[in-house]
This record gives structure tokens, sequence and C-alpha cells, in this order.
């Protein structure tokens, strides 16, 4: 059975104490779901007092961001290597991080690297912003995304990664957000599983790909069930408990 993975990427709100209360309330209703793994990505800060707090049967945690070093002269930042037996995940290349502090392919590919050498999964963000798809260029983007990201993997550590679709123009925090359609959806994991059998072959098969981009309790049904898609990242809505477990509850109706 292919697993349904449901991240909740909280980026950068929640304090510390505010992320361990929503955790406890979160904990007393979410039960061991087969086959659903739930992933909460909390800032950096909190991710160390968090996972005293977590039982792992029924939920892990993911970084939002490290740096691919595993040590050395980098004021102010955190390693993956640091963050071992703490996360078990790591958000690779999300927009936010493309866009804004302009990480680079380059960048998204060493941290890539550094998550699996670290065995942490890293989960490699790719998407075209709302100019790329107007001029006809989402199959490009996707593509060189995919291999700027992939490029040290090997085939054997292909199955340490998962993939988050997360078109830009459907992130709730890009200016004049806009919902995603199924449809539209559909066609770039055709694109993306179309690729990554290009890159790997057959292995590519059962890489895990998750959408992203404005999911909220009312459209995550219809995401969900699109074929190839195996979970959501979601933003927004992850921070408000009640809507995540809702999230949760449709994912264990739908797991294939
Ligand atoms: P959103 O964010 O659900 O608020 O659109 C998704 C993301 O940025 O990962």
């Amino acid at each position: 059975m292919a697993k349904t993975y449901i991240v909740g990427n909280w980026k950068m709100n929640l304090n510390v104490g505010e992320s361990s209360i929503y955790l406890h309330k979160l904990l007393k209703r979410l039960k061991i779901a087969r086959g659903v793994e739930v992933i909460i990505a909390p800032t950096t800060i909190a991710l160390q007092p968090l996972s005293l707090q977590i039982d792992r049967k029924r939920l892990k945690l993911a970084a939002q961001n490290f740096y691919y070093q595993d040590f050395g002269a980098y004021t102010g930042e955190t390693s993956i290597s640091a963050l071992k037996g703490i996360a078990d995940y790591a958000i690779v290349g999300h927009s936010e991080r493309r866009y804004i502090f302009k990480e680079t392919d380059k960048d998204i590919n060493k941290k890539v690297a550094a998550a699996i050498r670290n065995n942490i999964t890293p989960i490699l963000c790719i998407g075209e912003t709302e100019s790329e798809k107007i001029f006809g260029e989402t199959k490009d983007v996707l593509r060189d995304q995919l291999i700027g990201g992939l490029s040290e993997v090997s085939l054997e550590d292909l199955k340490k990664v998962i993939i988050a679709y997360e078109p830009v123009w459907a992130i709730s925090s890009t200016k004049g957000a806009r919902l995603a359609a199924p449809d539209d959806i559909a066609a770039s994991v055709n694109i993306i599983r179309e690729q990554l059998k290009a890159l790997y072959g057959k292995a590519a098969e059962g890489i895990p790909l998750l959408y992203g981009g404005s999911v909220n309790p009312s459209n995550a049904g219809a995401y969900l069930t699109i074929p190839g898609v195996n979970g959501l990242l979601i933003g927004g809505s992850s921070l408000i408990a009640d809507h995540f477990i809702d999230i949760i509850d449709l994912a264990k109706r739908v797991v294939r």
C-alpha cells in the first residue's frame, strides 16, 4: 500500500509556546492511521522541544530549512546533521526559499544530498510561477528544477526522496493566488512522472509526489484523488488545527 503524506508547513508562524499548545491539541485527536504519514514543519527553534513532545508513531517532524554543510564557520546557520534525531524530513527548495532568499538549483541540489547523507528525507519542492505558466514554460521549469535538485541523487538513493509540486501562483502567500484546478495539477503530475522516468527509469514509479498550494478542507479530497498524487503539503490551513485534522481524516478515507 502506498503511503499518503500530509505535511503541515507552518512557515515563520507560531512561537515555541504556541507550537507546543497546538501540538498538544493535535495529539489529543490524532490516532495512528495506517497508510497516512502526518508531518509537521515548525520553525527551526521549535523543532527540538516539539521532538520531545511528539509520539513518532502518529506524527513526524520536518525542518523547513537548513544549511548543506555538516559543521563549520557558517554563522547563523543550522546544519542538517544537527537536526538528526529531531527531524525525519526536511523541506528543500520551497518557492519562498528560491524567490525570497535566492536559493539556486545548485544550493538545492547540495541540500538534497546533505539530507540524504544524514538520513533525513528531503521533500523537494518544484513549481512554475504565474508568468512561466503564461509563457508555456511549465514543462521546462519542472524539468530543470527536477534535474537541478536531483543531480546528485543516485538510483539507489531515489527511494529516500519525496517531490512536492507547488505551483507558485497557487500558494496562498503569493499575491493574487488562485486555486489550481485538479486537471492542471494532473497535467503537471504527468510531466513530473515522465521526467522522473526519463531520469531514473522504472525505479521512479515509487517516488511519492505531493501537491501543495492553497489546500484546505474543502478542496483536499479532490486533490488527494488526482492519480499520481500521494499527499499534500499544506501552509495556511495547517495553522488551524481543526482544518489540519479534517484534511488528515480525508486522507485516511482516500488511502489507496
Ligand atoms: P499554502 O502554502 O497552503 O498556504 O498555499 C503551501 C506552501 O507554501 O507550502
